[in-house]
């Protein structure tokens, strides 16, 4: 089997990679399946997703089984100024992916966001709920999503949220740095959402990708909390004694508006091949507990 993975420097990306390479996941080993794999990680240095001609031409070389596209404009407010590298990376690189896997027979497993809904939900959303995106990064995410699911029909779109990994930047990295620096820290406690283990989703969807279960999927850690509570638990498990307050998002606004409530339910995982995601507090303890090992 010969996969090809695209943003491999990145935070999932990284966290594909080592699984293959180990053999196993946090959560357990993954299929036999991939044992002697021969895997191509890529980034933007080597191949740019935005460039149409390079990219068939990597995929027509390498003609691997299954590409998983890990690459992605992930600067939310970033996004909402650059208009044009966010429809490039987040809409246009998926499209000549798709095309491209298409092209040789190969599947395609393409990462989206739960920025695609408009955020202002009450129970976690379905994968069949209507998307709604109202900042450039959820629009250019879900342009992304029907360029693949309309050009690639071996593909899977596999929607996540609050995604944290061991390389790169993330919100539990952040507040461990400023937990370190400081007494006191104001985190939002009105906006709800899943904080996600990037090993976690690399297992499953390491799992969906041997299977033809093309389709639509959201893949986040079990259960759900706010800002405010994630920052606790991160402090707590951290042995950090700074003190986090709550406060609103109108006592803290963000450039770009942010989801008020965005959790989703791994609904088709659990229909497919399993939702094996743990609760979010589990898996961030042992992120924690992993990380700690590393600072040593
Ligand atoms: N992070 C989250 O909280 C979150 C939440 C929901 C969904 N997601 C989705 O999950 C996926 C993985 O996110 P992540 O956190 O692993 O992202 P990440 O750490 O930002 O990694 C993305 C990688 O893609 C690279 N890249 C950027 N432009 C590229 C291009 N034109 N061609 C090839 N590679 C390019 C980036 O390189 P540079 O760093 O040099 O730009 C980076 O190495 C993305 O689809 C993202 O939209 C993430």
């Amino acid at each position: 089997m010969k996969l090809l993975i695209t943003g491999s420097k990145g935070q999932l990306g990284n966290e594909l990679l080592t699984i293959l390479k180990n053999g196993r996941a946090e959560i357990g080993a993954i299929h036999e399946a991939y044992k002697g794999a021969e895997v191509i990680g890529v980034d933007v240095d080597e191949l740019d997703i935005t460039d149409t001609a390079a990219v068939y031409a990597m995929v027509q070389k390498e003609r691997p089984d299954v590409i998983l596209n890990c690459a992605a404009m992930t600067n939310v407010d970033g996004c909402e100024t650059m208009l044009e590298t966010a429809m490039k990376v987040n809409a246009i690189g998926p499209r000549n992916l798709a095309a491209a896997a298409t092209a040789v027979g190969a599947k395609l497993i393409h990462v989206s966001t739960d920025y695609v809904f408009a955020g202002n939900g009450t129970s976690p959303y379905c994968e069949w709920e209507p998307c709604a995106p109202n900042t450039v990064y959820g629009k250019s995410k879900r342009l992304g999503e029907e360029y693949v699911l309309a050009q690639c029909p071996r593909s899977f779109v596999v929607r996540t949220a609050w995604l944290y990994g061991y390389v790169g930047h993330n919100f539990v990295k952040t507040m461990r740095k400023l937990g370190a620096e400081r007494e006191r820290l104001t985190v939002v406690c009105d906006q709800r959402g899943n904080p996600t283990s990037a090993n976690d989703l690399a297992y499953h969807m390491l799992k969906l990708v041997l299977t033809d279960e093309y389709g639509v999927y959201h893949c986040t850690n079990e259960g759900e909390c706010s800002w405010y509570d994630f920052a606790c638990r991160i402090m707590e498990k951290s042995g950090l004694s700074c003190e986090v307050a709550p406060c609103t998002t109108a006592e803290y606004p963000s450039k770009t508006p942010r989801p008020a409530y965005s959790s989703l339910q791994n609904l088709s995982l659990a229909c497919t091949v399993g939702n094996e995601m743990r609760p979010w507090e589990e898996a961030l303890d042992m992120y924690l507990e992993n990380l700690g090992g590393m600072d040593q």
